[in-house]
């Protein structure tokens, strides 16, 4: 028999109250996209969830190895990120633009990509995300130094 593998991304997605527009949308958009294998939703489990509580459990799962990306969406996209980097191994940036999405991957092998819905509007959105999902990092290009060297212990 032939097992067939599809070697999409397993992607976690979680808003807190103000990004829920942005993540229903994504939720549903996520899993017909032929290169995403899972979509796992992380939450809010209420609109009082914070989204520090949020962006922990999505980077988790990252770092243990249970999904490969996450996006997180928020007012700013950018509360986010700063709860996401919390959480050690993790690289999540607020990008809204084009290029800055490209790099997010192709220079830092950033795991998350936060947006903010009160920043940019469904269609940017659904276009940077489209973007995002096409990028992978090159572990031999001269960006694998650099992004190893994030985690090195201080020098000084
Ligand atoms: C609203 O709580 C707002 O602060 C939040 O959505 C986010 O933008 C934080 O960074």
């Amino acid at each position: 028999m032939t097992v067939v593998q599809n070697d999409g991304l397993r992607i976690a997605v979680g808003s807190d109250e103000v990004g829920q527009g942005f993540k229903e949308a994504f939720l549903k958009e996520l899993s017909a996209m032929d290169n995403v294998r899972e979509v796992i939703d992380v939450g809010p489990v209420d609109a009082a969830q914070p989204y520090a509580e949020i962006a922990r459990g999505a980077a988790e799962l990252v770092t243990s190895g249970c999904a490969d990306r996450a996006l997180l969406i928020c007012g700013t996209g950018l509360g986010m990120a700063i709860s996401a980097n919390k959480v050690a191994g993790i690289r999540a940036v607020t990008a809204h633009d084009s290029y800055s999405v490209e790099r997010a991957i192709l220079s830092n092998n950033a795991q998350i990509l936060c947006l903010g819905q009160r920043v940019i509007g469904l269609e940017l959105a659904r276009r940077l995300v489209r973007e995002w999902l096409t990028y992978r990092f090159d572990s031999n290009s001269p960006s694998a130094a650099k992004v190893a060297a994030i985690e090195a212990p201080s020098k000084i």
